[in-house]
């Protein structure tokens, strides 16, 4: 596993991806003690090895392109950039890119985890199922989230399992909150649209962070979370489903943040 990092990361993957080409290839980007994360740029037409896991949910950020997902027996989901997608334990999965660019997605996946488990697709194809709601879809876009939940400000836990919480939240330029921390567990956000600033303290350089980017905060470190420009933002905040404790500046029994 790879160590989990005691100081921020920004990570831009839109670099990345223009200096590692047209593919195919895999990045491995960091740990956060719960997951494994990486890019996987795969070639048009291709497909990956169809495997599933028995002990966790997997899911999937679409980065670039498109990426028809085989998810257990249900009918093809066709998913594009800024789709997030999810694969319930036991389900079977198998991802396609289609169209004529490579695509890039952004893993999430338990730590440990392997491929070894294969299962052939059924000739049968089982019917979605009915939930029409997050969490935990297979299949999430940002329009479909807007047209049920409406304007910013509003916050969507896309995924909720035992290893993971990860809230989609939608925000509108200027849009005040309030300075927080956790003390223990580390969070990080993919950046689905607009641009934001990461504000960690006095002693620390603020971070401009835009669509594609990928921002990591250790655990303890304060963070204030402000939408900049024109457009509104889409921040995919994933962090533990235990430790949630939230502090504020103010509140009697919060340990210090760390400095
Ligand atoms: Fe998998
Ligand atoms: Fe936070």
């Amino acid at each position: 596993m790879a160590e989990v990092s005691t100081e921020p990361l920004h990570i831009k993957t839109s670099e990345i991806i223009a200096e590692k080409g047209e593919g195919p290839w895999y990045e491995p980007l960091f740990s956060d003690g719960r997951n494994n994360t990486g890019l996987i740029c795969d070639l048009p037409g291709t497909a990956s090895d169809h495997h599933w896991h028995p002990d966790f949910d997997e899911f999937w950020v679409v980065m670039k392109g498109n990426i028809d997902f085989d998810i257990g027996d249900y009918p093809t989901i066709h998913a594009s950039k800024g789709d997030i997608m999810s694969a319930p334990a036991g389900k079977r999965h198998q991802m396609m890119t289609v169209g004529d660019e490579s695509s890039v997605r952004l893993h999430i996946s338990k730590i440990g985890s392997n491929h070894d488990n294969k299962n052939d697709r059924s000739s049968t194809i089982e019917p979605f199922p009915d939930q029409t709601e997050p969490p935990n879809m297979l299949h999430n876009t940002l329009p479909g989230l807007i047209e049920q939940m409406g304007e910013p400000q509003w916050v969507s836990s896309v995924i909720q399992n035992p290893l993971n919480t990860a809230n989609l939240i939608y925000s509108a330029p200027g849009t005040p909150h309030n300075a927080h921390w956790h003390p223990d567990f580390d969070e990080w956000w993919t950046i689905l649209q607009g641009e934001l600033t990461w504000d960690l303290g006095e002693k620390r350089p603020i971070y401009n962070v835009k669509q594609g980017d990928i921002m990591f905060v250790p655990r303890g470190l304060k963070h204030y979370i402000l939408t900049h420009g024109d457009e509104n933002s889409f921040r995919f905040a994933i962090t533990d489903s235990k430790g949630l404790h939230v502090y504020q500046e103010g509140d009697e029994d919060a340990p210090p943040p760390r400095e």
